[in-house]
């Protein structure tokens, strides 16, 4: 854990450290900073993946591989960042993934994660396992906001437990709370392969934010998800879920054209294209890889979201024109908040607001809607 947001020079005190938000000038150089800070069980934890990591690695080298067709002589006079989800505006293409135990990067964990996001008017989702319970955190972001909810919108993403109404009263809560969507999270029947967790003895927290971990404290994190998730969900219980929420259903954690289809059948709002950022089954394809074939089924029914692999901006554009809405990002935000907690999570949203104007006017794309999937070269 790194306790406090890092200091600029304080004066008269001899030694001067510089502030490390200064030499950040990509999402990518949150990550170096953050391991030198951080406990090494957090940080393996934070950036690794599971199995052999083959899904960790093609997550980014997809996106590499692929190359951008730009359009030239169009009017770049005014770039507009900003694009419509679930019928809400939000001022980037880009919200923070969920992502569990955010006090391993810093005290304020999830709150100055939200208060990040909101100052940057994106979209935030918060995951089942925050440190924080998630008033706190609606607290938080709506403090930080100039504006209206609507200004910096918050999902909740579900976890379902096998005690059904523990996971309907965390709904409830979260729709009382002033989230806007919940996110069932479907990957995770069982916890990946994490062989860095196990080497170094991970254990799960004394304390969660959501409701009370009971013995689980201090036990192996795969052994407490094994006891937590429910097994036997399947796609009857999206059914069950919408009948215990007036919320859209966003499903996370779909790979395949099939259950595609399926979530459409089953009353999803959304799809949410992603392989947990390479944390659960490996070796699968990369997102970016299976993005079209689940577009070209969804048939524009309901939206598509893209994470896993996401680090800068021509990655962001390159999932945008190929067809999806909205693009997550996790492990880049997490670093961010454990090198500077609340003003590292900015830095990081000024970054990538910055690289993506500019990639946005070279590749002659004045706005979300003029990008095209033949902007884009596999
Ligand atoms: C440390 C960590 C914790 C995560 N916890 C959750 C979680 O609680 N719920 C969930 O749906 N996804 C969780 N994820 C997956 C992210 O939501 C997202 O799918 C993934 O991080 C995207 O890949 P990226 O890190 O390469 O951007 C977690 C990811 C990381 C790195």
């Amino acid at each position: 854990m790194t306790g406090e947001a890092p200091e600029a020079a304080v004066e008269g005190q001899g030694e001067s450290r510089p502030d490390p938000l200064g030499q950040v000038f990509s999402l990518a150089d949150f990550e170096p900073l953050a391991e030198a800070l951080m406990d090494r069980a957090a940080f393996d934890y934070i950036a690794g993946g599971s199995g052999a990591e083959i899904t960790l690695r093609e997550n980014v080298d997809a996106f590499r591989r692929r190359r951008l067709r730009p359009r030239v002589l169009v009017d770049v006079t005014e770039i507009d960042l900003s694009t419509d989800v679930l019928g809400t505006r939000v001022a980037l293409p880009v919200g923070v993934a969920p992502m569990a135990f955010q006090h391993f990067a810093h005290t304020d964990a999830e709150a100055a994660m939200a208060r990040g996001a909101a100052g940057a008017g994106a979209l935030f989702c918060l995951s089942t396992m925050s440190s924080l319970p998630l008033e706190q955190v609606a607290f938080a972001a709506d403090a930080a906001a100039d504006g209206p909810l609507a200004t910096h919108p918050r999902w909740f993403q579900l976890y379902v437990h096998r005690d059904r109404g523990l996971s309907r009263d965390l709904v409830a809560r979260a729709e009382a709370a002033g989230y806007t969507a919940i996110v069932l999270t479907v990957d995770l029947p069982v916890a990946g392969y994490r062989e860095s967790d196990m080497r170094n003895g991970l254990a799960y927290p004394e304390r969660f934010g959501n409701f009370d971990a009971g013995p689980t404290g201090g036990r192996p994190i795969t052994e407490v998800i094994a006891g937590f998730n429910d097994r036997g969900l399947t796609w009857e219980d999206v059914a069950w879920l919408r009948g215990v929420t007036a919320l859209p259903v966003v499903v996370k954690g779909v790979m395949t054209g099939e259950d595609a289809v399926r979530a459409v059948i089953h009353g999803a709002a959304a799809v949410w294209v992603s392989n947990h950022g390479g944390r659960q089954l490996d070796p699968v394809h990369a997102t970016i890889d299976v993005l079209t074939e689940i577009v070209d089924v969804v048939e524009g029914r309901v939206e598509v979201y893209l994470d896993s692999g996401v680090r800068r901006a021509p990655d962001v554009v390159m999932a945008l024109a190929m067809g999806a809405r909205m693009v997550f990002v996790g492990r880049p935000f997490y670093f961010a908040l454990g090198v500077g907690g609340e003003a590292g999570v900015r830095r990081a949203f000024e970054l990538l607001t910055a690289e993506l104007g500019i990639t946005m006017a070279l590749l002659g794309a004045p706005s979300i809607g003029r990008l095209r999937r033949r902007m884009v070269e596999p």
